[in-house]
């Protein structure tokens, strides 16, 4: 691209965004969407109090379906349990290397005791190799969304253009000061971006553009309104303003992130969620532990659910013939080091990743 290069020797290319983004998948909103993803039915690499079912079962006992104009992904919320509660964890067949990923929520499982819901894109490879992206996170009655990337060696990220709140600032899983797995993470404090208070605006869209030189997450709620541009179908990042989450800095992200498939999952437990449990005031009146609790109360999980009405994928112009680096900024692509910033450890939610994707 010519006019980028020239601006991008001037210094212009890391505040404006130059890319024009055309349609790569549309995973619709019928049954057919499910054909799109592969359903995990293994015991969960997570430990989690759950249990996967595979397409056929998810399917004859209600946990997917589609009508109306969205698709639902849920959990059982009918029966009790003590081998762990019926739940879908499914991964797209398609891996994806940088593009703009936009998905429209009606709704995403509630803030409930309990719960562990994601939708997250994770790389080839042993985790996190070729890196993590969890876009949208959180445990039992989280009422803000922790967006976090996991990464291995030297990635680290700038406190700077985005609105949410720097968590950690060292992508990579074993950094010095930072919580076992941690990663790097911007939580979005606003607590329409996430369970209970992302249901009662009737959901929104967020927004994950990945290219050479970050990733920027976007959530607009539909109360205030979603881009007109974005329900056109014609995506344009540079007319949203500062995104909610910003990862970029000192780090290659064209090495640290590849062939990433996007993943939707409703665990239990597992170490995270049961830990925060136990400390939280009003989850661990509930009962003794967290399994306990998500095994004998199938009805606390009516509204632990995602109604999915649109994923499409977006790619930019530029990188349709290439995904090679276009490393014209030295700036954004140059791993030489600034100083780390090390910030207090994160210990709710490192806990528990461990481990938690080497399965796959
Ligand atoms: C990030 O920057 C904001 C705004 O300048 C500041 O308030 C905040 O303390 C910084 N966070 C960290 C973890 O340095
Ligand atoms: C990150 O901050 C450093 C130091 O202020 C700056 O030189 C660099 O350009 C920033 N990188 C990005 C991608 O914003
Ligand atoms: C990504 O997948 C492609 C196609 O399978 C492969 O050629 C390439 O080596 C992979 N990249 C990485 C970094 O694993
Ligand atoms: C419970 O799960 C079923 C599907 O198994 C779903 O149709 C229903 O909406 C869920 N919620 C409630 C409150 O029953």
């Amino acid at each position: 691209m010519h006019i980028p290069t020239i601006l991008s020797s001037l210094g212009f290319f890391a505040s404006i965004s130059f890319a024009t983004y055309t349609l790569e998948d549309d995973y619709g909103n019928t049954n057919s969407f499910f054909d799109k993803f592969d359903f995990w039915s293994q015991p969960d690499p997570s430990s989690g109090f759950v249990k996967y079912l595979d397409q056929r079962s998810a399917r004859s006992t209600g946990l997917i379906s589609a009508n109306g104009g969205s698709v639902y992904i849920g959990v059982d919320n009918s029966s009790t349990t003590t081998t762990g509660r019926p739940s879908v964890r499914i991964t797209s067949k398609k891996r994806y290397t940088k593009g703009l990923f936009i998905l429209d929520l009606a709704h995403m499982p509630a803030s409930t005791c309990g719960s562990w819901p994601a939708f997250w894109l994770l790389g080839s490879g042993r985790d996190p190799i070729n890196g993590e992206i969890d876009v949208i996170e959180g445990v039992d009655r989280s009422h803000s969304n922790g967006i976090s990337l996991h990464a291995t060696r030297t990635c680290t990220i700038n406190n700077s253009s985005f609105t949410g709140d720097l968590i950690a600032s060292n992508c990579y899983d074993h950094a010095k000061g930072q919580s076992v797995d941690q990663g790097c993470g911007i939580s979005i404090p606003d607590k329409r971006s996430y369970g209970t208070g992302f249901n009662e605006i009737g959901g929104g869209v967020y927004a994950t553009e990945w290219t050479s030189e970050g990733i920027n997450i976007w959530f607009f709620g539909r109360d205030i309104g979603i881009p007109s541009d974005i329900t056109r179908g014609r995506p344009d990042p540079s007319t949203w303003g500062l995104p909610a989450a910003r990862f970029a800095g000192d780090c290659d992200f064209d090495a640290h992130f590849n062939n990433m498939t996007m993943i939707f999952n409703i665990d239990f437990c597992a170490s995270w969620a049961a830990g925060v449990f136990k400390r939280d005031a009003v989850c661990s009146q509930l009962a003794d532990t967290c399994r306990d609790y998500v095994g004998q109360n199938p009805r606390a999980f009516g509204q632990t659910y995602w109604s999915i009405n649109a994923l499409k994928v977006y790619k930019d112009s530029a990188d349709q013939d290439s995904d090679d680096a276009n490393c014209d900024d030295p700036a954004a692509c140059d791993p030489s080091l600034h100083s780390a910033k090390h910030f207090p450890s994160y210990a709710m939610r490192a806990r528990a990743r461990r481990d938690r994707n080497y399965l796959e």
